[in-house]
């Protein structure tokens, strides 16, 4: 099955510190780091690791972290020929605090705010050669609107990992097969979020709630509501583990496993993605994941 990822990419500059800092806060910190993210590039390159079939769609600016980004891609198997780079346009970075065990990150979109209509319909004809397509919200969410708009006409299942999240129309959430946000931003998505269970049995086997160290839940067509347990790991970096987990939830169901087979799997690969430092550093390969599973 040919995956296509319709997003962003950064350049992350990551400092490694004792703790994240409180507002208005000083503290001294370790070292800084300067590693390829993105959620959107970030889902692609686990994709990668994985053996899958994936392309990467989205815009870099014409400078040196842009060729940096594009060429980390190609070295993680990723197809990056419809990856534009944006004269005039400063790639996309993020500001990453790691420490303690949990991060804070700012990110400047820069190219990925200029990924827009026209370019969606300069690489539609190679879009729409895939099966499955996933998107995230570092790109505008007119942009991600209309890449969700086109992959239903064309009838290709669709991935929306509604991060960062925002209130997202329910026509739009309609068009999606998976929507796999976090519990912080599910309470965004939906205005009217209350107990997450119901909220999952009005979306049965499309709405995917991550919820950190517990793992992840949906609900069946019959009103069953399903956790599946996170893996244990040991943690160095949670930077890139949701990311890890929608790439590897996607490449598990394109391989035909049910979707609680597949939840299994994606936190697994989470799991390992957070033992080694940076968004993509410990993206596990399918022997890693099949080995853990085991
Ligand atoms: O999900 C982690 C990613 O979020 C980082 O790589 C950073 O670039 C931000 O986009």
């Amino acid at each position: 099955m040919k995956i296509a990822v319709v997003g962003s990419l950064n350049m992350d500059m990551v400092v490694t510190a004792p703790r994240i800092p409180l507002k208005g806060e000083t503290i001294t910190g370790q070292a800084l780091h300067f590693v390829p993210g993105g959620k959107g590039a970030n889902q692609a390159v686990a994709l990668g690791r994985l053996g899958a079939d994936v392309s990467m769609f989205g815009c870099v600016g014409d400078d040196d972290f842009g060729r940096q980004l594009i060429e980390n891609l190609a070295e993680n198997s990723v197809q990056a020929a419809q990856v534009r780079t944006l004269q005039g346009a400063t790639t996309g970075v993020a500001m990453i605090t790691v420490g303690d065990g949990d991060n804070s990150i700012v990110v400047v979109p820069g190219a990925n705010g200029l990924v827009d209509r026209p370019y969606v319909d300069s690489i539609k004809e190679v879009l729409l050669q895939s099966q499955l397509v996933i998107v995230q919200l570092e790109i505008p969410l007119d942009t991600a609107s209309y890449v969700i708009d086109l992959c239903h006409q064309a009838g290709i299942s669709i991935l929306l990992n509604p991060a960062p999240a925002q209130k997202l129309p329910a026509d739009l959430i309609e068009k999606t097969t998976f929507l796999t946000p976090n519990e912080h931003e599910a309470a965004i998505v939906f205005a009217d979020f209350g107990d997450y269970r119901e909220l999952l049995r009005r979306y049965p086997e499309k709405l995917i709630i991550t919820q950190g160290s517990a793992g992840a839940s949906f609900a069946t067509q019959d009103g069953e509501v399903h956790q599946i347990p996170a893996s244990p790991a040991t943690v160095v970096d949670t930077t890139g583990a949701g990311d890890t987990f929608n790439a590897a939830l996607a490449y598990a169901w394109s391989q035909g496993r049910t979707l609680e087979k597949a939840l299994v799997f994606a936190n697994v690969a989470a799991g390992l993605s957070t033992e080694k430092f940076g968004a993509q550093g410990g993206m596990p390969t399918l022997a890693e994941v099949m080995a853990r599973l085991s």
